[in-house]
Formats: C-alpha cells, sequence, structure tokens
C-alpha cells in the first residue's frame, strides 16, 4: 500500500465500515486517476455511539459529533491522487521558470524588469481574497442540500487562510494584514511606496486576466450545475490555489534570497522585510491541507472528476499567469 492507491481494498483497510455499505466496483478511471470507490449517499444513527463523543475521519465518511455519518465523502487518499496531477502541471512548470529568471536577474537591470512583475504580483496576490470569499459562498449556498455538520466542517477549514490575509489566526491578537506585510516588502525593495505603482496603473494587464477568469470559474464554471456541483467545484479550485501557492512561496523566498545575496546586498540595499515572503512560505502547506480537509469533509465520492476539472481549470489560468510574468522578467 503506497498511500496514494484509492483502491476498494485499501478504503476496506481505512474504513471497515464500508465493507457493509459499498459495493465491490470501480467506477472511474484515467491515465491520471486511479480507481476510486463510488459514492453511497446515506446518513444513519452509528450503533451505541453517544452525543459527547468525538469522531473522526473513516476513511471517506465524516462522522459527526453526534453520531451520523455525513455520507461518503472523497477519502484523503483519493484527494491526494487528484491534487497530485497539479505537482507535473503547467503552473509548476511556468513557476520554475519564473523563480529562475527571478533568482538570476542581471545585477544591472533588475529593477527595471521586475518594476512591472511587481506590480502584476500587487494584484494577483489580493484578488485571491475575493476568490476565497467566492469559494466560501459556494459553499454555504449548498444550505438544505449538503449535510449541516459536513457544511461547516469544510467552512471551518475554508474561513481560516482567509482570515489569516486579514492577519487573524486562532488565539492570537490580530496582526498586520498581508496587503499591510506585503506593502512593507515593496517598498524595502523598489524603494517606493507601494501606492505609487497603484495609482499608475492599478489594474496590471495579467493579473487582471486571472482574476476575472477566476471569478467566472467560481460563479458559473461551464457545466457545473447545482449548488453541490458548484461547491465541489469551488473546493477543488481552492484546493489548487493553495497547493499551488506552497510552491509559489517556497520558491519565491529562495528566490528573492538569492537574488538579494547576488544582487541587492552588494548593491547596498539588502532586503530588510522578509516577514511578507517567510509567512507565506510557511503558511501555504498548511493552507493547502486546510483545503484538502475541505474537500474530504464535503466533497462526494462521485464529484472525484469534477474536482479533477476544478484543479485542471485552475493550473491553465495560473500558468499562464506565470508564463507571462517570466516573460517580463527575461
Ligand atoms: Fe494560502
Amino acid at each position: 500500500m503506497d498511500g496514494t492507491s484509492c483502491d476498494f481494498e485499501y478504503s476496506i483497510q481505512l474504513a471497515p465500515l464500508m465493507r457493509r455499505s459499498l459495493p465491490k466496483m470501480r467506477v472511474f478511471d484515467s491515465q491520471r486517476i486511479q480507481p476510486f470507490v463510488p459514492y453511497c449517499r446515506y446518513s444513519r444513527r452509528i450503533q451505541g455511539s453517544d452525543n459527547q463523543r468525538e469522531y473522526p475521519h473513516i476513511g471517506g465518511m465524516y462522522v459527526d459529533w453526534s453520531g451520523y455519518l455525513c455520507g461518503l465523502t472523497l477519502m484523503h487518499p483519493c484527494v491526494f491522487n487528484v491534487q497530485s496531477v497539479l505537482d507535473n502541471g503547467s503552473s509548476v512548470a511556468a513557476l520554475r521558470r519564473f523563480n529562475s529568471l527571478l533568482a538570476g536577474l542581471p545585477a544591472d537591470s533588475w529593477e527595471d524588469k521586475l518594476a512591472p512583475v511587481m506590480n502584476e504580483l500587487a494584484y494577483n496576490l489580493e484578488s485571491f481574497n475575493p476568490a476565497f470569499t467566492a469559494v466560501l459562498l459556494r459553499v454555504q449556498s449548498t444550505i438544505g442540500k449538503t449535510d449541516y455538520v459536513c457544511r461547516d466542517n469544510a467552512l471551518k477549514n475554508l474561513i481560516q487562510p482567509l482570515a489569516g490575509e486579514y492577519g487573524m489566526h486562532n488565539g492570537e491578537p490580530q496582526a498586520k494584514t498581508h496587503r499591510e506585510l506585503f506593502s512593507l516588502f515593496y517598498a524595502d525593495l523598489m524603494k517606493q511606496p507601494l501606492e505609487t505603482v497603484l495609482s499608475k496603473n492599478p489594474e496590471p494587464r495579467f493579473s487582471k486576466i486571472l482574476f476575472d477568469q477566476m471569478m467566472r470559474d467560481l460563479s458559473a464554471p461551464e457545466g457545473i450545475h447545482g449548488p453541490v456541483e458548484l461547491a465541489s467545484y469551488a473546493l477543488g479550485y481552492n484546493l489548487a490555489i493553495e497547493y499551488l501557492a506552497d510552491y509559489e512561496k517556497t520558491w519565491m523566498l529562495d528566490s528573492f534570497r538569492e537574488l538579494n545575496a547576488r544582487v541587492l546586498e552588494p548593491q547596498g540595499r539588502p532586503l530588510s522585510e522578509w516577514l511578507f515572503l517567510e509567512v507565506h512560505a510557511e503558511g501555504e502547506a498548511e493552507h493547502a491541507a486546510l483545503g484538502h480537509a475541505a474537500v474530504a469533509s464535503m466533497v462526494p465520492a462521485s464529484h472525484q472528476g469534477i474536482l479533477l476539472r476544478a484543479m485542471q481549470d485552475h493550473d491553465r489560468d495560473f500558468s499562464a499567469f506565470y508564463s507571462e510574468i517570466a516573460n517580463m522578467l527575461q
């Protein structure tokens, strides 16, 4: 068992309860995705459970505090299997190229090349906030159509990265927002206020294209109908954003460290405001885990194809954006 397989025997090992409930069949296959366990919609009381007990995920079934099965959602290995298509996707290739160019910017022209890219990034990084909000709305809009506890659990996971954008973390006083942190980083790097560049060009071309596409996808993805399908799509889209952000921000921190040591420090203007890059490089893996948990909480196993489609849609649009801003660095 390699931990990524989604076959039925694995599901039996993880969730003995499913042995009684599911037929032995495989309903999905492709070159990229392993077969997965079919969805079986039911909700029933577990014998002998009591309302005080906390139940964990059992395979693909989320069991709530009151002892009800929420229905059969995608199992964790299946979600890992779907999200792993991003590891070899076009965004990762575009991010690799972008970061190689960023780390290797020439000492005599780095500032001119980087200025429009930073303009794009200022808009792009903020544009994920309305996308996250749209994802929340999609899930909230399944009220009465999805399980009360599963929906609530998905939302509990989704709200944390969004709240974090505004400096809010559980049990801690509100810190600087990520917009404030980016502004400090920008001013430190470019030696001018972020407001100056944003007042000249408040809607940079390529990040605006990506933002419009994200909002189009999250509001009316082609061929996806009904509140539950739309929520599954949105949850997959959100996971793709967070999963790719882990690559993006980790590599971005590494690239700026390299640029700083090779170019900025020798030019007498070393970076001192690292917090924006550091919190993202450290935090996106956790965000991806939260996005994964939100998917596993609520997306029916029969929606694996929708999940994959959402991830591929974001991969396509995100890679187009990074290809364009990589071109600016050449
Ligand atoms: Fe994130």
